[in-house]
C-alpha cells in the first residue's frame, strides 16, 4: 500500500489540534493526546459521502429499517466466515455502552452481580455500577488471557448468590488487545452453561485485527446461543460522535431481546445509523488501509521503546489500536501515567483505572501518525530523565 493511502498518516497535528472532541480538547495545547479510544483518521470516503448526501436531502428525521444490521451482516459474513447474525435478531441501540446497559436489565435483575476480566475497559465499573449492579473481577491471566480457574471460581462465587449473574466479556479484549480464540470461547460458553450465568459479549473492536489474527463471534461457537452482543462501526471508523450500535442475540435468546423497551431505539440517530451502515457496507477497503497502518505502528512502537525505553514491556496485540504498556519496572510507582503527563506532556490512560492487574501500567492510543507515535515516546523517555 502507498504510505500517503494509510488514513493514520493524512492528518498533520495542527489539524488535529483543531478538532473539538474529547481527545483533543480535555488537555492543554501542549500535552500530545494518546489517550481515549478516538483515531486520527479523516473519515472513510464511504462515510463522509452518505452523510453528506443526507445533508444534501435534508435526510435527517427519524431512523427506519434494517439496513445497519444488513450491513453488519454481509460484514460478518465476509470477514468472519459467520452466517448466524439474524437480522431479525438485532435491535439498534444508541451506542454500545448504554446497548450493554439495557442488556444487563434484559437478563438480570437489580443488584445481581456482573462478571468482567479486569484489567478492563473502565466504563464496564462506572455504567455496570450506576446501574446497581456489583461488579465481580475474574483478573486475566498474566499472559492478557482468559484464566479459567479464576473465571470458575467467579463463575461458582455469583451462582451461589444469585439467580441471574451475568458475565460481560470484553471481545477482542481492551486493554490487552487479545483476541479470545473459538476453543476459549467455547470454554466461556459451557462454564456459562454450568453456573446459569448468561454472557454479554461487547465486540465493538472486532473489525480491528492485526494480521495473521481471526476474530471469532461468541454468538458463533456452540453453547453461544443464549448469548447477546454489542456491535458497532463506531471504533473502527472512528465514528463515536455520530451515535448508533446493535444489539444482537443468539437464537435462544431472541426471546430477551424481544422485551428490549420500544423507547431504547429511539436513541440512536438516523444520520448516526446512515454513517455506521455505509462504513460496514462500503468501508472495507477504508478498513484494510488502517489495520496495515496499525501493524506498522505496533512494530514502530516496540522499535521505539526497545530503544528507548526498555524497561517498558510492550507485547504487540492481535487486535485493538490500543498498546498495553508495562512500565512497573520504572519505579514510578502505580500511575506512571500522572508522571507522563506532567513531566513529559503525553497523555495516556491511567492503568489503574482498568481495575486490578492495571496499576504500573499505561495504556496508549495508536491510530496516530508515525510521527506522533514517535514524539509520544520521545516525550516518555524525557519524562523518566526528569524523574531520576
Ligand atoms: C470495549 C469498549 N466498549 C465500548 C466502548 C464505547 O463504545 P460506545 O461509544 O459505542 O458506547 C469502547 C470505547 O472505546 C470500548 O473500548
Amino acid at each position: 500500500m502507498p504510505r500517503e493511502a494509510d488514513p493514520l498518516r493524512r492528518l498533520s497535528l495542527e489539524q488535529l489540534r483543531q478538532r473539538t472532541s474529547m481527545k483533543w480538547r480535555t488537555y492543554p495545547e501542549d500535552v500530545l493526546p494518546l489517550w481515549v479510544a478516538e483515531m486520527d483518521v479523516p473519515l472513510a470516503e464511504p462515510v463522509a459521502r452518505a452523510i453528506t448526501e443526507a445533508v444534501a436531502l435534508g435526510d435527517t428525521g427519524y431512523p427506519a429499517g434494517t439496513a445497519y444490521a444488513e450491513a453488519l451482516a454481509g460484514f460478518a459474513r465476509e470477514r468472519w466466515g459467520w452466517d448466524g447474525l439474524a437480522v431479525e435478531r438485532t435491535a439498534i441501540v444508541p451506542d454500545v455502552m448504554l446497548g450493554i446497559v439495557e442488556m444487563l436489565k434484559l437478563v438480570s435483575g437489580p443488584s445481581e452481580p456482573v462478571v468482567v476480566n479486569s484489567p478492563v475497559y473502565p466504563p464496564f465499573y462506572q455504567f455496570v455500577g450506576n446501574l446497581g449492579r456489583p461488579v465481580v473481577e475474574a483478573p486475566l491471566g498474566a499472559d492478557g488471557r482468559i484464566d479459567f480457574a479464576v473465571l470458575e471460581g467467579a463463575f461458582r462465587e455469583v451462582a451461589a448468590h444469585a439467580n441471574q449473574p451475568v458475565y460481560l466479556l470484553c471481545s477482542p479484549h481492551n486493554p490487552t488487545g487479545t483476541v479470545h480464540t473459538a476453543d476459549e470461547l467455547t470454554r466461556v460458553a459451557l462454564l456459562a452453561r454450568t453456573y446459569g450465568v448468561r454472557v454479554v459479549a461487547d465486540e465493538i473492536h472486532a473489525p480491528i485485527v492485526a494480521a495473521g489474527a481471526s476474530f471469532v463471534p461468541y454468538l458463533s461457537v456452540p453453547g453461544g446461543e443464549n448469548g447477546l452482543s454489542l456491535m458497532s462501526a463506531s471504533k473502527a471508523w472512528n465514528l463515536a460522535g455520530l451515535k448508533a450500535a446493535l444489539a444482537i442475540a443468539g437464537p435462544d435468546a431472541a426471546d430477551d431481546l424481544a422485551r428490549l423497551p420500544e423507547e431504547v431505539s429511539h436513541g440512536p440517530s438516523h444520520v448516526g445509523i446512515i454513517a455506521h451502515t455505509a462504513a460496514l457496507r462500503d468501508g472495507g477497503d477504508w478498513l484494510d488501509a488502517v489495520l496495515s497502518g496499525l501493524d506498522d505502528n505496533r512494530q514502530l512502537l516496540a522499535d521505539l521503546l526497545a530503544e528507548h525505553l526498555p524497561g517498558v514491556r510492550y507485547a504487540p496485540a492481535q487486535a485493538t489500536y490500543l498498546a498495553w504498556l508495562d512500565c512497573r519496572d520504572l519505579g514510578l510507582g502505580d500511575d506512571p501515567a500522572a508522571v507522563f503527563l506532567e513531566r513529559g506532556r503525553v497523555a495516556l490512560s491511567s492503568g489503574t483505572d482498568f481495575g486490578t492487574g492495571g496499576a504500573g501500567f499505561v495504556r496508549l492510543n495508536l491510530a496516530t501518525s508515525p510521527e506522533l507515535i514517535t514524539e509520544a515516546v520521545r516525550r516518555m523517555a524525557a519524562a523518566i530523565r526528569a524523574a531520576s
